[in-house]
């Protein structure tokens, strides 16, 4: 019997065309039918015979339609083919439309909402989303591919359950950078029934990453209620591949100022939750002030003189509180904390300033720069201004320090960022006097109106 269905398996892998198969069908049924009369004949029974032919026909015939099925499987595993994650003949447009990161593939695009890609789904056919390769340093040595479940690749493993997969043209290191990735799966989730995900893929430029700052990842432990797990993957030639995935590449983009408050409200709100910070008004201050202190780059000058300034304005207004902190030896939780006590942020252009999506809605951000930022930053440095836009606070404007250090060539030369770029920041008196005091005016009157909205409880998820 084995032999037979093996023999069965060779005939029909063999011929690849249906004809052929059927030839050799035929012959040997003809054969058989051949032998089975010789036999019988000598019994003198041919009445016997049609019934044991036709069971016996049946059951071969149902064999081969298993190996045929197997054999099609088997090659359709063999036909999943690999790309590289990174497309090098997009280079020059990284990140515009299908981007350079699996460029064959495009997103789900809905007016407002977050792009995505979703696999297995209806534009997949089906089929789901299998990585390959663990390089750090090019991303075009790792790989991604689509197969369907019953045909995964060869020596393939999967994944179950809901798998993040990442793509940040930036780095998961920075509070902004990271925090921007983090962004369009928070909205997804918000669109989905709040699901989680069971692990994470990051990529930068195609390249694998293990691990993101601490800052971040403690926004995600808490966004998410569990620690990130990040895939790792065995070796260069074993497939992962993923029951359930869901690719960004586009961080916030493509979102309207409502979907992404929406993510911010969710953050803000988890991240209370996570650290045990009491929602009751009475445990914060009227009007908190926070200088929010960078130690080197871009911190200020005078750090006394600058304190003093804002210590004598909010001591004019009634409910007013100052705090000076420094960011860098505070706790996640510490942070979030002392976000949710202020409603006047007052700090230097840095990644600390992301934590202004953590004040309660409304509040606002002074932000300051040195010497020469405007004209050589370039966009980036506008990102506190989107955000502050982004998570429903007032970005109240910027203080560019007028006086730095000197640079050999003019003040617009490429050649001088390096100059300015960690360069100290200076103070104004009067400047800043005038600036704080017209801040906590406005604030002080909208504080009053926004008694009710403050007060909300419980996450959206
Ligand atoms: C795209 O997303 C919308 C929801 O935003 C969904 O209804 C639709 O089925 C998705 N389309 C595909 C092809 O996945
Ligand atoms: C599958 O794994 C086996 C054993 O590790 C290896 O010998 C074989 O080359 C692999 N096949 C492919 C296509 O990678
Ligand atoms: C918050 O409270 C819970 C339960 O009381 C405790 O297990 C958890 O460690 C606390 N978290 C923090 C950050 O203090
Ligand atoms: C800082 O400013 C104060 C008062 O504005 C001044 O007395 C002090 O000398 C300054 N310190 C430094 C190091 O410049
Ligand atoms: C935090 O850092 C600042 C500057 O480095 C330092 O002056 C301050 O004492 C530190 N605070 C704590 C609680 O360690
Ligand atoms: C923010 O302030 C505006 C008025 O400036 C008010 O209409 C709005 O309701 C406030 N929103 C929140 C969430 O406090
Ligand atoms: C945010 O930006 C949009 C468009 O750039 C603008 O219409 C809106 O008024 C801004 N909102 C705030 C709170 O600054
Ligand atoms: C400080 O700011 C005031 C008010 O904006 C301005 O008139 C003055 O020129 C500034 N002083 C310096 C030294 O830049």
């Amino acid at each position: 019997m084995t032999r037979r269905s093996v023999s069965w398996r060779l005939v029909t892998c063999l011929s690849s065309s249906p004809k052929l198969s059927l030839n050799v069908l035929c012959l040997v049924v003809t054969v058989f039918v051949l032998l089975q009369i010789w036999s019988f004949h000598i019994t003198l029974q041919p009445i016997l015979l049609p019934p044991s032919l036709l069971t016996y026909l049946n059951h071969h015939h149902q064999q081969q339609q298993v190996s045929h099925n197997d054999c099609l499987m088997e090659k359709l595993r063999e036909s999943v083919t690999f790309l590289p994650l990174k497309d090098l003949r997009y280079s020059n447009k990284p990140l515009e439309g299908h981007t350079w990161f699996m460029s064959s593939l495009y997103d789900n695009q809905t007016k407002g909402e977050v792009q995505y890609q979703e696999f297995p789904s209806e534009s997949s056919k089906g089929k789901l989303l299998c990585l390959k390769g663990f390089d750090k340093h090019d991303g075009s040595w790792n790989y991604y591919a689509l197969a369907w479940p019953q045909a995964l690749p060869v020596n393939a493993s999967l994944k179950k359950g809901l798998t993040f997969v990442s793509y940040n043209h930036y780095d998961y290191g920075n509070m902004w950078h990271g925090l921007s990735a983090m962004v369009p799966f928070v909205a997804w989730s918000l669109r989905n029934q709040c699901e989680k995900p069971q692990r994470w893929v990051l990529y930068h430029w195609g390249e694998l990453r293990f691990n993101m700052g601490t800052w971040l990842r403690e926004i995600i432990t808490a966004t998410y209620s569990q620690e990130p797990e990040f895939v790792r993957f065995g070796d260069e030639n074993t497939p992962v591949c993923f029951e359930k995935a869901v690719v960004m590449r586009h961080n916030e983009g493509g979102m309207s100022r409502d979907r992404r408050i929406e993510v911010f409200d969710l953050i803000r709100c988890k991240a209370r939750n996570y650290c045990n910070i009491s929602s009751s008004k009475t445990s914060k201050p009227q009007i908190g002030m926070t200088l929010l202190m960078r130690t080197g780059p871009r911190s200020f000058k005078n750090v006394s003189a600058v304190t003093d300034i804002f210590k004598r304005e909010c001591k004019r207004v009634q409910g007013c509180e100052l705090k000076v902190a420094y960011s860098n030896n505070l706790t996640f939780c510490e942070q979030v904390e002392l976000m949710r006590n202020t409603d006047v942020l007052v700090s230097s252009h840095g990644a600390q300033l992301t934590n202004l999506v953590l004040m309660d809605r409304n509040s606002s951000v002074m932000e300051f720069y040195p010497k020469g930022w405007l004209k050589l930053a370039g966009v980036g440095q506008f990102v506190y201004l989107w955000g502050a836009n982004w998570s429903g606070m007032k970005h109240e404007g910027s203080w560019r320090d007028p006086v730095g250090e000197k640079c050999l060539f003019p003040d617009t030369d490429r050649r001088c960022m390096s100059v300015y770029k960690n360069a100290k920041i200076g103070y104004n008196e009067t400047y800043f006097g005038d600036w704080a005091r017209s801040v906590l005016g406005k604030f002080s009157v909208r504080n009053m109106e926004d008694v009710v909205v403050r007060n909300h409880d419980g996450c959206q998820c």
